[in-house]
């Protein structure tokens, strides 16, 4: 939803300049996040004070504006110990302006700032209490009552630590939030909390790392113990005692970087090496060292936040020879598609072996109903494999959308499967949904392909989709490593049916050929540039199709709206005389899918009925396909797969059209407007 990244050097010295160069590029790589408005926060030249930057609009004006302001920033002067915070984002409360924009501030003098990503629910009681003690707000966001608050505490309480503020504040805090805190009053420290949004601290040393985790202290008094003192247990970097022979190299000097962010892409140029917090964790850095506290929830927690090697390249997060991600991320399939399968599918013994839910395949196979809950693209690959995981599973299968599903507080028993898909692993309402089955003694299968996001965290157990990151707001490569990721689970299903065997093997032949074919409609990338070209000055776009193929029009239909903001509707072919016939003439934009398949025969009779209306289809239709192929001047031969593959052919050239379409219609390809990469609100 939006973007938090926050640097803190600690006798590593940094040219200001750096710090916000540095702070900048962090925003660039989270702006997918969220894209209306920017800033930062920094201290003042002199140091005494903090000073912000807001922009509103994209970060390359927050870039500009900074420039603009560099005398008065003294850029040219190195700190040796400094924290800055920033934040991209995606309006919630209150229009996309200055004002609204985060860093917010406690008061004029901005004596604690704060970023937020999340909402706060509670926020129009909490700020009624602050009005009453006379604190004026600025601006119409809901994190604002966070800044103000952290201050009030500071006033109540001026012995207590930062850490120990904000642990009073998120004590008030209702909703979701990620939030990083400054302060004038803590000079070189910074604290950070999640619940409901994501966060992760990435730590660069000069010296390798004295220790693989952070031990959790529980409780508010975690300060009081003299054994979490600094350089205690508790800490990080923990210095070597002196006379040791620790294997580690003396850090002589502590010299450490912290980079707090919502996700890995934006410090992995600079560290491989992150802690994912979990909800109720409170960050503090101080003198160097991290302590990670827990709140509200002692218990059964786990005692300490192990460090994770990132395993990304920032090579996969930049552009390389593409003008936009997601044209880089559509043309990453034929890739993208093996990674799904490396390592899982055997052709040659045609096993399947996904190690994530193995160890519960007997209690799935036991359940009473498969369940599949997810939101927008996500929950179209859910819709396209249905009906192959109804085959091979021969178990009733209900696919959901995770908001719709909350809101029937629909029936969940401890014999039902739900599967949580997400590309992000964050998306709220699907998180919800999942806790909410969970709550009632569901096994929750979390299909993600963010590593540490939250839906991998609460699962039971699970399937990564390898996809590689994603940074364009439109999901491409993901929805077809879903797709796949999917398949392979009714596949695992199914290994010691008989009668099924045939169908298995013909599948995954279909699988092995998946990245020769996708290659292959890869190549029709001109020709769908130059249906765009027909197309991108029509009002509205109709996408048809049936069975197997009727997700590619719900998932094309998506992709058009929000790339292109033209109208598009996917419409299943069978509802065609039901009403949307009604929408066909000579001048209404149509598509429709007509494969081979078992519903070939009920396709033609929709494309009677359409060009019986003087309807003009664009088809997207098997290659040689001449029967097909002569009902339209317009068409797109895609190669034949199994039936139940079929899916994931079609939907490139609906991804390639919506890019063209977007391109040529100038609108923002990687960032569409009003959108958001992650959702995590709900
Ligand atoms: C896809 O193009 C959209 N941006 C959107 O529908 C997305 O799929 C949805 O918000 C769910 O996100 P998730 O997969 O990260 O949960």
């Amino acid at each position: 939803m939006c973007g938090i990244f926050a640097y803190l050097n600690y006798l590593t010295p940094k040219k200001r300049e750096e710090i916000l160069e540095l702070l900048v590029n962090g925003l660039k790589r989270l702006e997918y996040r969220g894209y209306d408005s920017a800033g930062v926060a920094v201290d003042s030249a002199e140091a005494k004070d903090i000073s912000i930057i807001k922009k509103s609009g994209k970060v390359a004006l927050l870039a500009e504006e900074i420039k603009n302001r560099s005398d008065e920033l003294n850029m040219g002067v190195t700190v040796d110990v400094h924290c800055g915070i920033a934040h991209t984002r995606w309006a919630t409360h209150g229009v996309p302006n200055e004002i609204n924009s985060h860093p917010q501030r406690s008061d004029l003098q901005n004596s604690f700032v704060v970023v937020h990503n999340g909402i706060i629910t509670n926020y129009k009681e909490v700020k009624v209490f602050l009005e009453k003690k006379g604190h004026h707000f600025e601006s119409d966001t809901d994190t604002e009552i966070i800044a103000k608050l952290i201050y009030h505490f500071h006033q109540q309480h001026p012995n207590f630590s930062f850490r120990e503020l904000v642990e009073h504040v998120v004590q008030q805090l209702e909703g979701a939030y990620a939030l990083c805190f400054k302060s004038k009053y803590f000079p070189g420290e910074c604290v950070a909390t999640r619940r409901g949004s994501p966060l992760l601290v990435g730590i660069k040393t000069r010296t390798r790392l004295a220790t693989d985790h952070v031990p959790i202290l529980y409780g508010k008094d975690a300060d009081s113990n003299p054994e979490h003192r600094p350089h205690g247990r508790g800490e990080f970097p923990t210095l070597p005692r002196t006379g040791s022979t620790s294997e580690f190299e003396p850090l002589e000097d502590k010299q450490v970087e912290y980079f707090f962010a919502s996700d890995a892409s934006a410090i992995i140029e600079h560290t491989n090496r992150v802690i994912y917090f979990e909800d109720d964790d409170v960050a503090a850095v101080k003198n160097g060292s991290l302590s990670i506290h827990r709140i509200r929830r002692a218990g059964d927690d786990p005692q300490k936040r192990e460090i994770t090697t990132l395993k990304m390249e920032l090579q996969q997060i930049m552009k390389g020879n593409y003008d936009f991600f997601m044209q880089k991320e559509i043309f990453e399939q034929p890739e993208s598609v093996i990674n799904t399968m490396r390592g899982r599918l055997n052709f040659e013994n045609g096993t399947v072996t996904l190690g994530g839910i193995k160890d519960y395949i007997p209690e799935i196979k036991r359940c009473r109903r498969l369940m599949l809950i997810g939101c927008g693209t996500s929950y179209h690959s859910a819709i396209a494999t249905r009906q192959l995981l109804e085959e091979l599973t021969e178990l009733p299968v209900m696919v959901e959308l995770a908001s719709d599903f909350l809101d029937r507080t629909t029936p969940v028993f401890r014999d039902d499967v739900c599967f949580f898909i997400s590309q992000s692993g964050e998306t709220a309402d699907t998180l919800m949904a999942l806790r909410y089955c969970k709550l009632r003694g569901a096994l929750i299968v979390g299909i993600t392909n963010t590593v540490g996001s939250s839906i991998c965290r609460e699962s039971h157990c699970g399937v990564h989709i390898n996809a590689g990151p994603e940074i364009g707001v439109a999901s491409t490569k993901a929805y077809t490593s879903q797709f796949i990721s999917l398949v392979m689970f009714a596949l695992v299903m199914s290994e010691d049916r008989l009668s099924l065997r045939q169908r298995r093997q013909e599948i995954i032949d279909g699988l092995k050929n998946l990245q020769n074919q996708i290659r292959d409609v890869l190549k029709l990338d001109n020709k769908v540039k130059s249906l765009a070209e027909d197309l991108y000055k029509k009002k509205s776009l109709l996408i048809m199709g049936r069975g197997y193929n009727f997700a590619t029009c719900l998932e094309g239909a998506l992709k058009v709206k929000e790339l292109t903001y033209m109208h598009s509707e996917g419409i299943m072919a069978g509802e065609l005389k039901h009403g949307p016939l009604a929408l066909v003439d000579e001048t209404m934009p149509v598509m429709m899918i007509i494969m081979r398949d078992p519903v070939y025969t009920k396709c033609m009779n929709a494309l009677q009925q359409v060009t019986a209306r003087e309807g003009k289809p664009i088809l997207i239709c098997e290659e040689n396909d001449k029967e097909t192929i002569s009902y339209s001047q317009k068409y797109l031969e895609i190669p034949r797969t199994v039936d139940c593959l079929q899916g994931i052919l079609t939907v490139i050239p609906m991804q390639l059209l919506s890019f063209h379409i977007a391109v040529l219609k100038g609108c923002n390809v990687d960032c569409p407007r009003n959108l958001a990469k992650s959702v995590t609100v709900e």
